[in-house]
Parts: C-alpha cells; sequence; structure tokens
C-alpha cells in the first residue's frame, strides 16, 4: 500500500463541518490523516464527523474561533483525542456583504472578528503548540477578494488581506522552530457561500475566469493539502491562488 501524504498525521480544521473546509477534511482522511473539526454549527459537525468515517478518523469541538478560549479547547481537544497536531487550518469563514453606505459597524466587525481574528487565534495557538513539538504546517484561507478587493466586500476584503501579512509575518517568526505557515486565494468556489449570490452575479464572475468555470471545493483541498504536506517542505509565508486565472 502506498503511504498518504499525511499519514499519521494530525489536522484541525475550522469551519469544516461544510463546503471547503469539510473538502479539506476528507482529503487529509484520504491522505491519512485523522481530523478534529472546528464549527459553530453542532449539528452539520455530527454529520460531517460520520461522513469521515467516524471516531476513528474524525472528532469534532463546537468552536466559535472569534475567542481564544474555544480555540484553545478546540488544540486540546485534537491532542487529548489523536496524541499530536501536525497541521492547522484557518478555514471557518461568513459574508456580510453590503455596500459601505449600507454596511453596519457590526457587519464589519463580524466579518473582521471571523476571518482575521479567528484566524490569528488560530495561527496564534497552533504556532506555540507546534514550535514546542517539533514543528508542522498552518494553512489559512484567504481569498482573491483580499488582492483585487470586491464591490460589497469591504469588510471581506479587508480581512482576506489582514490574512496575507499575517500569514507573512507569522511565517518569519516562526520558521526557525520548523513552522510553516502559508494561504490560498480561492476564486469562485462552488459552496453554500456562493449559492446565495444572485445569479446575475455569479455570471459576471463566471465571465472572468479564464478557465471559464467555478472551482468545486475538492480542487481548494488538494492545494491544502500539498500545503500541509512535506511536498512543500521548502514554502512558507506564501499565496498560492486557485482561480482558475482569474484576476491574475
Ligand atoms: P461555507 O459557508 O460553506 O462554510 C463556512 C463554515 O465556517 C461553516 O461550516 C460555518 O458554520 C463555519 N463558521 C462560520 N463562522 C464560524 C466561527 N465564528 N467559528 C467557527 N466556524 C465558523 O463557506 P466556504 O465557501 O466553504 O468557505 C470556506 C473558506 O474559504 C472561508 O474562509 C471563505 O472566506 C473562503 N473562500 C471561499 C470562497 C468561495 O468561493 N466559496 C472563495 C474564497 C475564499
Amino acid at each position: 500500500m502506498t503511504q498518504g501524504l499525511l499519514s499519521g498525521k494530525t489536522a484541525v480544521i475550522t469551519g469544516g463541518a461544510q463546503g471547503i473546509g469539510l473538502a479539506i477534511a476528507e482529503r487529509f482522511v484520504a491522505e491519512g490523516a485523522r481530523v478534529v473539526l472546528g464549527d459553530v454549527n453542532e449539528a452539520t459537525l455530527a454529520d460531517a464527523v460520520t461522513a469521515l468515517g467516524g471516531s476513528a478518523s474524525a472528532a469534532s469541538a463546537v468552536c466559535d474561533v472569534t475567542a481564544a478560549g474555544p480555540v484553545q479547547n478546540l488544540l486540546d481537544t485534537a491532542v487529548r483525542t489523536f496524541g499530536s497536531l501536525d497541521v492547522w487550518v484557518n478555514n471557518a469563514g461568513i459574508t456580510r456583504d453590503a455596500t459601505m453606505r449600507r454596511m453596519t459597524e457590526e457587519q464589519f466587525d463580524q466579518v473582521i472578528s471571523v476571518h482575521l481574528k479567528g484566524t490569528w487565534n488560530g495561527t496564534r495557538a497552533a504556532a506555540g503548540h507546534m514550535r514546542d513539538h517539533g514543528g508542522g504546517a498552518i494553512v489559512n484561507l484567504s481569498s482573491i477578494s483580499g488582492k483585487v478587493g470586491f464591490v460589497g466586500q469591504t469588510n471581506y476584503s479587508a480581512a482576506k488581506a489582514g490574512i496575507v501579512g499575517l500569514t507573512k509575518a507569522a511565517a518569519k517568526e516562526v520558521a526557525h522552530a520548523g513552522v510553516r505557515v502559508n494561504a490560498i486565494a480561492p476564486g469562485l468556489i462552488r459552496t453554500a457561500m456562493t449559492e446565495a449570490m444572485p445569479e446575475r452575479i455569479w455570471d459576471a464572475k463566471l465571465a472572468e475566469i479564464p478557465m471559464g468555470r467555478a472551482g468545486e471545493p475538492a480542487e481548494v483541498a488538494s492545494v491544502a493539502a500539498f500545503l500541509a504536506s512535506d511536498l512543500s517542505s521548502y514554502m512558507t509565508g506564501t499565496l498560492l491562488e486557485v482561480t482558475g486565472g482569474r484576476h491574475l
């Protein structure tokens, strides 16, 4: 039998109960990892663990990434359940789209809090553990929205650009301890988050994509597996675009 890319590793995935996070969990399990999902949605979490093969390969903890306490509890759950922590994926996300004229201060704060503070909470906790235990890999979900800025997403574009800066700064801080920190910027990926979009906006976005189609969650998951594994052993602080060539 060939060894998987992540054989024997334990990976935490925030926002892992559905969408891109769940696709990452599926790919990681297929590559030999055990996964621990953290999410605010308790019902979908339970279904996800079952879909991933149950307690032999998956566990979960209800976790709101905006606060450090639940994030530490998620980390502790992983170490207690599977004995190590090798990979951490900061994927949890929400959108609260509106033009600046209509966006409330609360909508701005919510998006910054889940994406930017949530990624900081996860990166800080994971790096803190990994530097004392022989290293590891952290993968952060940015977005092409952070590169070009989308109308109606001043909150989300700011948070996703912020994640790139956070990734680079953290990568420099912990490289000497064997911890790599990289980021992925997906373009238009077919999930619940994008299915909520009005059809005319979806069609306008499709028209901008040289490959002429939206991406699938599994196509982001394969890049996450690359960044989580030793295949990318000499990469840190990088941002990989998974966009079908959009906004090059
Ligand atoms: P989704 O909406 O399908 O899944 C997001 C998950 O995060 C859900 O399970 C949700 O319950 C969880 N979540 C929300 N707030 C949370 C919190 N405070 N703490 C813990 N979990 C929380 O979204 P999707 O599309 O799978 O997105 C995943 C990541 O990929 C997000 O960071 C998103 O910004 C990013 N992304 C998605 C793109 C797309 O086209 N779908 C494009 C670019 C980036």
